[in-house]
């Protein structure tokens, strides 16, 4: 559906991106992964058709995302980082503005109003100033509002900065429960955690540059370490051990014994089996690598302090 082919954009010496390709089918959702300046926003506003690439192409159905191509822009809905709302009009005026500028009118554009309102949950607050709400509400506003003419590609640039817990899984909800209905997502964020609960593949960028793509369990693969349980016990021999042999490679100091897992173990199995050699498996402590663990790989530096 949307393919990315080798595109760079610098402002001045800054090179925000640097030949970035990647390829959307219809329907997933898809996650930028990266810190501040790894150029997630400057990656969505040349999709959404705000910027040219400097090189590279953007096709949307095979036909360029370019600021002039409106016809394709129309497919898309871009949510920015920045929150672009009227602050002195109400809900219900803030997505009449949307709604007329992309073509909408009448009794359509009240029900899709309606139903964006809806979806919201800001039912209540139509009549209320924008100014009035809370970060939270004013982004799911700005979601709901970029998804009036019916896109089958939605932009999410960041959507859960300065956002409360509740309104953030509201916003977790509605966007899952659009995408299962065939919407494409684009989200991107610096929370591994959004990444790896939402989205289905996931891109990691960092300086402009694409380093990995794939679904998590890919993604994973890309560490040289795996899941370990941690047996805590000194009384415990290596010997007593041994039934747990084949599930992965056994490393023992004066504490614990470690055991890091094959990849082609199945943790239920090495719990079945140290259950029936009678091991004490509630003190059994897992450790799993998540995204922070790629990203400190790829990058040597970590997601969170960056
Ligand atoms: N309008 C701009 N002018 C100059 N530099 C910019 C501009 N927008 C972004 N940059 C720079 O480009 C890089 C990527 O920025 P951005 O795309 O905003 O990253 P992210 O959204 O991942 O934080 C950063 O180094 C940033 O400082
Ligand atoms: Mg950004």
């Amino acid at each position: 559906m949307l393919v990315i082919d080798n595109v760079t954009k610098s402002y001045g010496s800054v090179a925000a991106l640097q030949g970035v390709s990647l390829e959307l089918k219809a329907g997933e959702f898809f996650g930028l992964l990266g810190p501040n300046g790894a150029g997630k926003s400057t990656l969505m506003a040349l999709i959404a058709g705000l910027r040219r690439p400097d090189s590279g192409d953007i096709r949307l159905d095979g036909q360029a995302l370019t600021p002039d191509n409106l016809r394709s822009r129309n497919k898309l809905g871009f949510v920015p980082q920045t929150i672009a709302l009227y602050e002195d009009l109400t809900a219900e005026e803030n997505l009449r503005i949307f709604g007329r500028l992309y073509g909408l009118r009448g009794a359509l554009l009240q029900e899709r109003i309606d139903q964006a309102l809806v979806t919201a949950h800001l039912q209540d607050r139509r009549r209320h100033y924008v100014k009035t709400f809370s970060g939270g509400m004013q982004r799911r506003l700005n979601i709901v509002a970029a998804l009036l003419h019916r896109p089958k590609l939605l932009l999410c640039d960041e959507p859960t900065v300065g956002v409360d817990p509740q309104s953030r899984n509201a916003i977790f909800e509605f966007l899952q429960t659009l995408n299962s209905e065939g919407l494409a997502v684009i989200y991107s964020t610096h929370y591994m955690e959004e990444a790896a609960k939402l989205c289905s593949r996931i891109a990691i960028i960092d300086h402009g540059r694409l380093l990995a793509i794939g679904t998590l369990p890919q993604l994973m693969t890309r560490l040289p370490f795996r899941e370990s349980l941690r047996i805590e016990g000194a009384n415990l021999s290596r010997d007593s051990l041994a039934p747990l042999l084949s599930f992965g490679e056994l490393t023992s100091d004066a504490d614990a014994h470690v055991l890091t897992l094959h990849a082609s173990t199945h943790l239920s199995d090495v719990f079945r089996e140290a259950e029936s050699a009678q091991l004490p498996t509630s003190s059994f402590q897992l450790t799993r690598p998540d995204l922070e663990d790629l990203f400190l790989h790829l990058t040597g530096k970590s997601l969170r302090d960056s």
